[in-house]
C-alpha cells in the first residue's frame, strides 16, 4: 500500500467528490482526503477574522493550532477552536475567497506537505482537488482528471446549493478561470491522467469503471 494513491483533479462540479465517496465506500483501507477543504477552511478564517486584505499574514495561519482536516468517510471536515464547521465552508462567499487563497503561492507551498501527510502507512488514499495529481501525488499510479460541459455543471451546482443555474454559471466561470490560470500549481489535465467526461455516464457506471481499475492496480 505504500504507493497507493488515486489522485482526482477537475473543475468545479466536475463529479470529483460524488465519485470520491461512492469509491471510498467500497475500498476497505482506504482513504479519501478533499484538498479543496484546506482552502475553504482557510478562507472561513480570513472572513471571521477580517482579514481579507491583508494577504501577507495568510501564510501564517497554515501552522496556528486552532484549525484541523480530518478524512472521514462521507467527508472531509474542518475545525476550527474545537468546533467541527463543515457545513458552514460551501457557500458562494467562502467558494471565491477559496479560490483567491488558492492564489497565494506561500500557502499553496506551505500546504502541499500538510496534504501529503494524510497518505498514512498501510492505508491507499484517494486525493480530490485540482492539483492532486500534478503537484502533491505526481507519481501517484492512477490519476483522474473529470470534466462535463460548463452547463452541466452549473446545473448540478445550482441543484446542490438549491440556486438557479444561470446565476451560478457565471460564478463558476470566474472560478474555473482563477483556478486554471494562476501562476503556481494551476489546474492542469496531469500527465498521463484518464480523462473522464462525466456528462456521458451515469453514476454508477463511472463508479464501476474506476472501482474495477483500482482494483486492478492495487
Ligand atoms: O474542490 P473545491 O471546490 O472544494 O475547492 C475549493 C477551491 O480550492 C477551488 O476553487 C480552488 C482551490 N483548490 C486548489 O487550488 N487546489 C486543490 N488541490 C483543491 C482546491
Amino acid at each position: 500500500m505504500q504507493n497507493a494513491v488515486v489522485t482526482v483533479d477537475g473543475p468545479v462540479a466536475s463529479g470529483k467528490t460524488v465519485l470520491c465517496q461512492r469509491l471510498v465506500q467500497r475500498l476497505n483501507q482506504w482513504d479519501w482526503l478533499s484538498t479543496g477543504v484546506f482552502y475553504r477552511g482557510l478562507a472561513y478564517m480570513i472572513l471571521e477574522l477580517g482579514l481579507k486584505d491583508s494577504e501577507k499574514k495568510w501564510p501564517q495561519m497554515i501552522s496556528e493550532e486552532k484549525w484541523k482536516v480530518e478524512k472521514e468517510k462521507h467527508q472531509t471536515s474542518f475545525w476550527y477552536e474545537g468546533e467541527n464547521k463543515t457545513p458552514l465552508i460551501y457557500n458562494a462567499s467562502i467558494d471565491q475567497m477559496a479560490s483567491r487563497v488558492a492564489e497565494n503561492i506561500p500557502v499553496r507551498q506551505a500546504l502541499i506537505s500538510c496534504q501529503r501527510a494524510h497518505k498514512k502507512e498501510g492505508r491507499g488514499l484517494i486525493a480530490e482537488g485540482r492539483d492532486c495529481g500534478t503537484a502533491i501525488f505526481p507519481q501517484a499510479p492512477l490519476k483522474l482528471y473529470l470534466t462535463a460541459q460548463d452547463e452541466v455543471r452549473a446545473q448540478r451546482r445550482a441543484k446542490d446549493r438549491n440556486e438557479l443555474p444561470d446565476r451560478v454559471i457565471s460564478a463558476q466561470r470566474k472560478r474555473d478561470y482563477s483556478d486554471s490560470q494562476r501562476a503556481f500549481n494551476p489546474l492542469r489535465k496531469p500527465e498521463g491522467a484518464w480523462i473522464i467526461h462525466t456528462d456521458q455516464y451515469s453514476l454508477d457506471e463511472m463508479e464501476e469503471m474506476v472501482y474495477k481499475k483500482v482494483k486492478s492496480l492495487f
